[in-house]
């Protein structure tokens, strides 16, 4: 959950907003429509901290983290939209690697000695690990969680898949005012 009240926002002698009362509850999905210029992308970064307020307050669910894509200077790195949303999670993939192998290992260990014992101690501490975020169903949940946007382009909220209590807020530029820049 994320609350602004009473929120204001200045930049110089151009106010942008004030007394602005907004409450994002967990698993909504928002948008913002104003005119160019309006302050949207204000907001946004306000919502995921870069920003703050001149006047009123902010406040988060406590564990609540925020992620902000940025409407302008991204760059094309020529993979999917799935495997960029995947490469989040690129740590997690690792743990999953390093499973893999022990278990191999442990099926060539004897069972008796001390290795085989060190190297299921370390399988159960990762798994506990992966279990814990939420790993086996990590693909299911970054595959069901898209937007797609009207130009086909697929947006998700990233870190939704990671921890439940997490919020992301994503820019789509429409098609028209991406020509407009
Ligand atoms: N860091 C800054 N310092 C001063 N003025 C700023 C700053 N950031 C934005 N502005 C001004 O604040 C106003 C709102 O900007 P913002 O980028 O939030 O608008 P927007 O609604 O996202 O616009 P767009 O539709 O073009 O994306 C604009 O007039 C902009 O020039
Ligand atoms: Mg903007």
């Amino acid at each position: 959950m994320i609350q602004l009240s009473s929120a204001g926002k200045r930049y110089g002698h151009k106010l942008l907003f004030e007394n602005a009362d907004w409450l994002i509850t967990p698993e909504s999905r928002v948008g913002l429509v104003g005119a160019n210029g309006t302050g949207k992308s204000t907001i946004m970064k306000i919502l995921a901290g870069s920003e703050s307020l001149d006047y009123g307050a902010i406040s988060r669910a406590k564990g609540i983290s925020t992620g902000y894509l940025p409407q302008d200077g991204l760059t094309l790195t020529g993979r999917t939209i799935f495997a960029e949303c995947m490469s989040v999670f690129a740590e997690l993939d690792a743990i999953e690697k390093e499973m893999e192998s022990l278990t191999r290992s442990m099926s060539e260990l004897d069972h008796e000695g001390p290795e085989y014992s060190n190297v299921a101690d370390r399988y159960q501490k990762l798994e506990h690990e992966f279990v814990a975020r939420d790993g086996y169903t990590l693909e299911a949940q970054v595959a069901s969680r898209r937007l797609e946007a009207p130009d086909g382009r697929i947006l998700r909220r990233l870190a939704d898949a990671h921890r439940p209590r997490q919020a992301s807020v994503a820019e789509a530029q429409p098609a028209a005012a991406r020509r407009a820049h």
